[in-house]
């Protein structure tokens, strides 16, 4: 097999390569184990407009990978990556189409970022290389590789949902984005209900192509392994006496509307009505870092959410007492692991989620002789593979508070039966395993 050449918009940051923590790299670093590697994408640097011009790739290897990447320039990354990726694109996937800002403009930017993505990557290619191109910020990238006369294998892995046709004709271009899809060998989504949606796109326009389901996972034993160990950091251990014996209900989540969280509170809310018997009686922690916080509706989402917070905490809190500890900055992994050990319930309610890996890692940082429960949301992508979850609708307030009561009314012998029958699938289908499925698949087009 040829040299894996893996292409993303983000690529791990200089500090983060010798150690991969989680996401991509970790799959990465199983499934090729040793064999050479180039990773290509944007360095996670601006630089002036005038800059652009006689920008250079730079290149950095570590171990068995080589890292290739570019700046944008302030207007590149305002239009490609804050405008039509993530003010268009995103809402749009997420079935938010009232909350797209398009804009020919943005468009413009984003075709012309892909394309030069394509002429800087180019040069770096051998002709045996396998390319595997990721998400939403780079669907033209096949296409434009393509049209540099770049013959490789070329497959494509949407990390994010796919929404039915009726919504993505919604976007200006939509077909055209569609047949530029033509350009991959392999067409991966994350659900059967993603691949759905997409084939009925590929059939509006006319390619006969089919996108075929790869679910994304976790590394399971590393992340039980970091929660049962973290237990003896001193930070862990203040997180406890905290608690003071309380159960602890936790949420984690980029603060981005996809993930339900004005919804939860509002469900939480309810819940401290219908069970008055818990105020005071029970600690819920919602970490959620600021993501993507220039691009206009992740503002105001900031708002409302400081806004529910302060009500909820100024109406039912007490001077002993604090209903909804809320940080709004990141805690690293080695500590979220123990503190979901430590929590009796985990709040996964997002509105629309492509996988949703806080669903796995929650499951995976469990004690099996005292396992906590996870409330999750029915439209997040991990919600067909854990239906022994308690599932639930996130709009629907009372049936999230209902799902809190019962989780921590719940036996110790319910806990267990529902964490024994999820614990199977966190650990069959991981990082690595998703990755591997994903190559293979695309080492054997031509060959077939
Ligand atoms: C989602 C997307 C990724 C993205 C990540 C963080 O998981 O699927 O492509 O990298 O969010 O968002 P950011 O905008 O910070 O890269």
């Amino acid at each position: 097999m040829g040299r894996l050449v893996i292409v993303s918009n983000r690529v791990p940051a200089v500090r983060d390569r010798a150690q991969p923590a989680g996401g991509l790299a970790v799959a990465l670093r199983d499934a090729v184990q040793g064999q050479e590697c180039l990773w290509f994408g944007w360095s996670g640097q601006q630089i002036p407009d005038d800059e652009g011009e006689d920008r250079r790739v730079s290149i950095d290897t570590v171990d068995n990978v080589t890292y290739a990447t570019v700046d944008l320039t302030k207007s590149e990354y305002n239009g490609f990556y804050e405008g039509y990726s993530n003010g268009i694109l995103w809402p749009l996937c997420h079935y938010r189409a009232g909350l797209m800002n398009y804009s020919r403009q943005d468009r413009h930017t984003y075709h012309a970022v892909n394309t030069m993505f394509a002429q800087k990557l180019a040069p770096l290619l051998k002709s045996d290389d396998l390319i595997w191109v990721h998400d939403y910020h780079l669907f033209p990238l096949g296409l434009a590789l393509r049209e540099l006369g770049i013959k490789c294998r070329i497959g494509f892995f949407l990390h994010i949902p796919f929404p039915p046709w009726s919504l993505m004709r919604a976007l200006p271009g939509a077909e055209k984005l569609m047949r530029s899809l033509r350009a991959y060998d392999v067409m991966g989504v994350q659900t059967e209900d993603d691949a759905r949606n997409v084939n009925e796109g590929f059939s509006v326009v006319g390619v006969p192509a089919q996108a075929r389901v790869f679910p994304i996972g976790i590394d399971p034993e590393s992340f039980q392994q970091q929660a049962s160990s973290g237990l003896d950091n001193p930070e862990v251990q203040k997180l406890e006496k905290s608690l003071r014996g309380l159960p602890l209900i936790i949420g984690v989540d980029r603060m981005d509307y996809s993930k339900g969280l004005p919804e939860r509170f509002r469900a939480y809310e309810v819940f401290l009505r219908k069970y008055p018997e818990y105020r005071g009686k029970v600690i819920y922690l919602q970490i959620t870092p600021v993501s993507r916080g220039s691009v206009p509706e992740y503002k105001v989402l900031r708002e409302e959410l400081d806004g529910v917070v302060g009500h909820i905490n100024g109406t039912y809190g007490d001077f002993d007492w604090v209903p909804i500890r809320y940080l709004t900055h990141p805690v690293p992994r080695e500590l979220l692991a123990p503190f979901f050990r430590l929590s009796r319930a985990a709040l996964v309610t997002p509105l629309r989620d492509g996988m949703n890996l806080v669903a796995k890692e929650y499951v995976a940082a469990q004690d099996k002789e005292d396992p906590g429960v996870l409330i999750l949301s029915r439209f997040a992508g991990a919600a067909p593979e854990m239906e022994d979850a308690l599932l639930v609708n996130p709009h629907d307030a009372d049936e999230v508070a209902d799902a809190l009561h019962k989780s921590l009314s719940m036996s110790l012998s319910e806990r267990q039966v529902r964490w024994k029958r999820l614990q199977p699938d966190v650990w069959r289908v991981t990082a690595g395993s998703w990755a591997r499925s994903f190559i293979t698949a695309l080492a054997e087009v031509r060959s077939e």
